[in-house]
């Protein structure tokens, strides 16, 4: 469906009681509250309208939407008026049809018919040919136009305003504040000079837009315009997929012309997103086919020979011939494989399928590794389920909202704009952040209390906020008593009310004051409905696993868990995390998180996959570079993954990735790991594939083709071919017949299907036989684990601390337009508003070391080295630095350390103790990288010497 064949019913929904009436002899039953527009669609008697969109409140501004009712007076405007039970409604007449007419012609003559660059998509113009009207008995020099012709804005990379074209009916002013929350927008000047402005009159790439086209897809008139549009003809087809961005995992519809995306906008029926997206969603796709793709497998026997590139046979033949070389010689287990929180549920299914059945080794890891594995850990121990809790609308029901170690506008922005929409409307906010992430202070949106910690501090954090709600009394004893287990309450309890636990006691470690600390827990206690969000500034800890427990504690303590409005959700950072851990990535877990070494589990997959498999955990991918290191793990199959700009402490990954004999890296763009790699097996984007990925919500959603695939063959393909080559036979036709082979091999996923996704839209796992339609909240009633388990979660301050050589804490986060390491938004107009990584320093700090606004700075860690660019700012407190990590020429990783979390090794990226001098310039090594072209060399097809 296109965007503008959506069948807009003008104004929200309601929710209230049932209210039957009349409108033009049909009898309809709606909810109360419902407006007479809205109603009058639902029965396919569409009123007119121009100023109304069902997404956004009715505003009553246009007149064209006017009825009669009857035994009222007048003609009431049918998207403002509600209806009432018995009410009679006409919604065409000679009268109204003569006042409609009238006050098109006047739009008309601000606005003539034929002005949009594409009228089939103005709203205006459509209904003024539905009316008869071809041009407008007002019009004349004396028109708004006239006073307030402006040049188009252009500066925007991806939409332009041509405000020549605007009809001003507020539509878009209203999307920036009700669905983006952002306030961008405003009209300035009244009657016939008033016209639509970005910030204090700016261009909108200078105001404070932040470019979700939310404003574009409200506009009825092309005055806000996708730039792409203006060149492309109308859609040849509309394919609604899932975007590969953060794990909000938006729905959008990609438009495809002349076989190109020609735009994407958000899917209105999105049970994720709402109908919203953002500047990365909607905009930045056009990685997908740039330049730098690599759509030919290469090979070379050596790291330091060039490139070569190859037929899919002859890289397939070579890198299986290479693996099983290996493994004869050094032994089974001496290789394994990355799966990809970037790549499909099938997809990944398929690379731990391929080395636990073809390689036989469970040495399997994700980059989740990285990121949500504490998160895994901890909510299973405590809970039984390693997922979040809620569905995103949840957050409509939240009372006080709890966001822990993430920046919600920066890292899933849809979500944080319904969270925003929460706010507005009266919830209280927590922010517990080392930084002033934006939504501490934004517009209509003020946090109420900024627990402001040390990084490294969360646990001391969380047991003083939980030391609060003990010994004031605010437990949920009830709650607890049915549905916790008690002998581990009782232990927990003793153990926050410990007077080391208080406040007051933790104050001079995570540098909260106290009384903040007790006015924020009593908030969350007393809720009454108390939800938690937390990010990767909670799991890459040392203690992230400990966290995530303590987190889980104090939700159960509170009952804030089993319901809608409350919970523990973790947000997601890339599009797929949740469905990555999923799919059995982890070197002990089969899907389902079900340990390898269970009799009965394995048992069940040797009997799908004929193959005897493994009972012994495999490494872990620390444990791969420490093998690779002592040289017992030689050969490393990663797909969709960037290890050596991603992972922590650079020289020692690469150090690593340099003693493998065998490195095949599957992947859309040459990368910093390939560097290392023997044979480039190119991959494909989202839009070139079928599959499915997970949300942060256990939502499952389908990725569709849009494109053929530039390089021929869809990754799962590729993995099934590098299988077969192996000596172990793979034969699917399509993505489904994956989907239901993970179906039939894991309980939460028991009653999935590709036929069950298209129908339902999407599913939430659990989704099984008890929950055929899956399960927005878990643990209602009771805990997936039967009782919900406190553990006592003791504050162990890192080893990383600072001493008067490294003085400051090194913290590190994203920002919106930018995504993970960078690999696809640096190769879209994106870089418009964020082209380097910069270290934020506050003024106290840079002010000591006399360190001005833009100077470069050399940042030096235990691990290594880099330079960055300053910028100075009080969104970090005195004694902490901040920098993104979205360039590979800013070296962040060079300088994070080897530290890592206790339980799950994921490393601790979010505290490095560092010094930071002013230096002249970017060192050697990045100037050199600035300079290099992006693409790496290579030389034409000439055969390897017996590539077999
Ligand atoms: S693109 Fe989004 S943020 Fe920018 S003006 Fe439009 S609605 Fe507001
Ligand atoms: S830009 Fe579009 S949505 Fe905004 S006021 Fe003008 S016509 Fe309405
Ligand atoms: S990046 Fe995240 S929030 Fe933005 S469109 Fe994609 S899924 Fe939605
Ligand atoms: S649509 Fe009702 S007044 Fe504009």
């Amino acid at each position: 469906m296109y965007a503008k064949d959506y069948h807009d019913l003008g104004t929200p929904a309601a929710h209230g009681q049932s209210v039957t009436l009349d409108i033009d002899g049909a009898t309809v039953t709606v909810p109360a509250g419902t407006s007479i527009m809205r109603a009058a669609a639902l029965a396919d008697r569409d009123v007119p309208k121009l100023c109304a969109t069902d997404t956004l409140k009715h505003f009553g501004s246009c007149r064209v939407c006017l009825v009669e009712i009857e035994g009222r007076k007048g003609f009431p405007a049918s998207c403002t008026t509600e209806v009432a039970a018995g009410m009679k409604v006409r919604t065409q007449s000679e009268a109204l049809a003569k006042m409609r007419r009238g006050v098109l012609e006047l739009y008309v003559s601000e606005h003539p018919m034929g002005s949009c660059p594409d009228s089939s998509r103005c709203e205006l113009e459509t209904l003024a040919g539905e009316h008869g009207i071809t041009q407008s008995r007002f019009g004349g020099p004396k028109t708004a136009r006239a006073h307030t012709h402006q040049p188009v804005d252009a500066s925007n990379p991806y939409f332009r305003f041509d405000n020549d074209l605007c009809i001003v009916c507020s539509r878009c002013v209203r999307a920036c504040e009700e669905t983006q929350g952002t306030f961008a927008l405003t009209i300035e000047g009244r009657g016939l000079e008033s016209r639509v402005s970005a910030s204090q009159n700016q261009p909108f790439l200078e105001s404070e837009c932040v470019s979700c086209g939310a404003c574009i897809e409200a506009c009825p008139t092309g005055a806000l315009m996708e730039k792409s549009l203006l060149t492309a003809g109308l859609p040849q087809q509309a394919v609604t997929t899932t975007c590969a961005y953060c794990g909000v995992g938006c729905s959008l519809v990609a438009e495809v012309t002349d076989g190109a995306v020609s735009r994407m906008v958000p899917n209105r029926d999105g049970r994720a997103n709402q109908g919203h997206a953002c500047v990365k969603g909607r905009f930045a796709y056009g990685y997908a086919t740039h330049a730098d793709r690599v759509t030919k497998p290469l090979i070379r026997k050596s790291i330091t020979d060039e490139w070569t590139e190859v037929s899919w046979d002859e890289a397939i033949n070579y890198a299986a011939s290479e693996f099983k070389r290996i493994q004869a010689r050094y032994g089974k287990d001496s290789v394994g494989g990355i799966t990809s929180s970037r790549c499909t549920n099938e997809e990944t299914f398929l690379v731990q399928k391929l080395v636990r059945a073809a390689f036989g080794t469970n040495n399997v890891d994700t980059c989740a590794r990285v990121c949500h594995s504490p998160t895994g850990y901890g909510l299973k121990h405590t809970m039984g389920e390693s997922a979040g809790t809620q569905e995103f609308v949840s957050v409509q029901h939240a009372d006080v909202i709890v966001v822990i170690g993430a920046s919600p506008t920066e890292a899933h922005p849809v979500f944080a704009s319904q969270m925003k929409r929460r706010l507005r409307a009266g919830a209280k906010l927590i922010v517990v952040d080392p930084r002033a992430i934006p939504l501490v202070k934004s517009p209509h949106v003020e946090a109420d209390y900024h627990l402001r910690l040390l990084p490294g501090t969360n646990v001391a954090v969380i047991n003083a906020l939980a030391h609060v709600v003990v010994t004031e009394g605010l437990t949920k004893d009830d709650y607890i008593a049915e549905r916790c287990e008690r002998e581990s309450y009782e232990k927990w309890k003793k153990f926050v009310a410990d007077p080391i636990n208080s406040p007051e006691a933790m104050e001079p470690i995570t540098g909260v004051k106290a009384e903040l600390v007790r006015g924020a827990a009593r908030l969350y206690a007393k809720g009454p409905n108390g939800a938690i969000y937390y990010g990767l500034g909670v799991t890459e800890h040392s203690q992230g696993s400990t966290m995530v427990m303590g987190i889980a504690n104090l939700a159960m303590a509170t009952g804030n868990l089993g319901r809608e409005g409350v919970g523990v959700s973790p947000l997601r950072g890339q599009n797929n995390v949740q469905g990555s851990c999923d799919m059995g990535s982890f070197p002990h877990e089969f899907s389902g998180y079900r340990h390898v070494s269970d009799d009965s589990v394995r048992a069940t997959f040797e009997a799908m996959w004929k193959v005897p498999l493994s009972p012994e955990q495999g490494l872990r991918i620390p444990n791969m570079f420490e093998a690779a290191l002592d040289g017992s793990f030689r050969g490393m199959y990663i797909q969709g993954e960037d290890l050596a700009q991603s992972d922590p402490n650079t020289s020692h990954v690469t150090a690593a990735l340099s003693a493998l004999e065998c490195l095949v890296i599957q992947d859309i763009f040459h990368n910093e790991t390939a560097k290392f790699a023997h044979v480039f097996l190119p991959g494909t984007s989202f839009l070139e594939k079928d599959g499915t990925f997970t949300n942060a919500e256990r939502r499952i959603s389908r990725v569709r083709k849009v494109i053929e695939p530039l390089c021929g063959y869809a990754d799962w393909e590729v993995t099934m071919r590098l299988s077969n080559a192996l000596g172990y036979p793979m034969n699917y036709r399509h993505p489904s017949e994956i989907m239901d082979e993970i179906a039939a091999l894991t309980p939460t996923f028991t009653g999935v299907s590709y036929e069950k996704i298209d129908r339902l839209g999407s599913i939430q796992w659990p989704c099984n036989d008890q929950a055929p339609a899956g399960t927005p909240t878990m643990h209602v009633g009771t805990f997936v684990r039967g009782k919900g388990k406190f553990y006592v979660t003791a504050y162990v301050p890192t080893h990383e601390r600072t001493t008067s050589k490294y003085p400051l804490l090194l913290t590190t986060g994203r920002i919106l337009s930018q995504y993970n390491v960078g690999a696809q938004t640096r190769r879209t107009p994106n870089l418009a508003w964020h082209s380097e990584d910069r270290l934020e320093i506050h003024p106290h700090d840079a002010e000591a070391r006399g360190i001005e606004h833009g100077d470069w700075v050399g940042v030096t860690s235990r691990a290594g080295d880099t330079v960055l660019r300053v910028e100075i700012t009080e969104r970090v407190a005195p004694g902490v630095v901040y920098t993104t990590f979205h360039f590979p020429e800013s070296g962040a990783n060079l300088i994070t350390t080897d530290n890592s979390d206790w339980a799950t090794n994921c490393p601790e990226y979010k505290v490095t103790a560092v010094q930071v001098v002013k230096v002249a310039q970017p060192a050697a090594w990045q100037q050199r990288r600035q300079a290099a072209k992006p693409a790496s060399p290579r030389k034409r097809r000439a055969p390897m010497d017996n590539p077999a």
